[in-house]
């Protein structure tokens, strides 16, 4: 039992179909805390930059074409094992393998199209959230 933090985007795909306040809700009911929220448009930049670890796979160029298509939500989340409980309540990458109650079950469209990310470790939840919050945007 740890209180942690970590990072979340609402992608594309979510905010445009009007699911930001449900899928919120179903963080919050997780016993999750937002504790810093912005609705952003990514550049091509930073989403190259984000998903940099992907870039040698065949679907880098979709995936970062997707995440600027719309609006997106980044958010940082606090609470007893963050990390994993975030990744509980997301569900698996692709929908079609994902519990039945997770978010991605019951909103994403498709493997690409999934809704929500969250940050997979400790590690990179600190880098993820220093790449799209100042300290002074995060007020608990
Ligand atoms: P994130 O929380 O978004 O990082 O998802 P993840 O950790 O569950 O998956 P991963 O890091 O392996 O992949 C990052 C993102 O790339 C996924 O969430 C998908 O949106 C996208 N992605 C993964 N595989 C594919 C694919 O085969 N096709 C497409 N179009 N997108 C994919
Ligand atoms: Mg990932």
């Amino acid at each position: 039992m740890q209180k942690q933090r970590t990072f979340s985007i609402i992608k594309p795909d979510a905010t445009k179909r009007n699911l930001v306040g449900a899928i919120c809700k179903r963080l919050e009911d997780s016993g999750l805390r937002i504790i810093a929220q912005k609705r952003i448009k990514m550049t091509k930049e930073q989403a190259e930059s984000f998903y940099a670890i992907h870039s040698n796979r065949p679907f880098f160029r979709e995936l970062c074409d997707f995440m600027i298509s719309e609006p997106v939500v980044v958010q940082i989340l606090e609470g007893t094992d963050a990390v994993i409980k975030n990744r509980e309540v997301m569900g698996a990458t692709n929908p079609a393998e994902a519990d039945k109650g997770t978010i991605r079950k019951d909103y994403a469209l498709s493997l690409g199209e999934n809704s929500i990310h969250g940050s997979d470790s400790i590690e990179n939840a600190k880098i993820e959230i220093e790449f799209f919050f100042s300290k002074d945007e995060i007020v608990g």
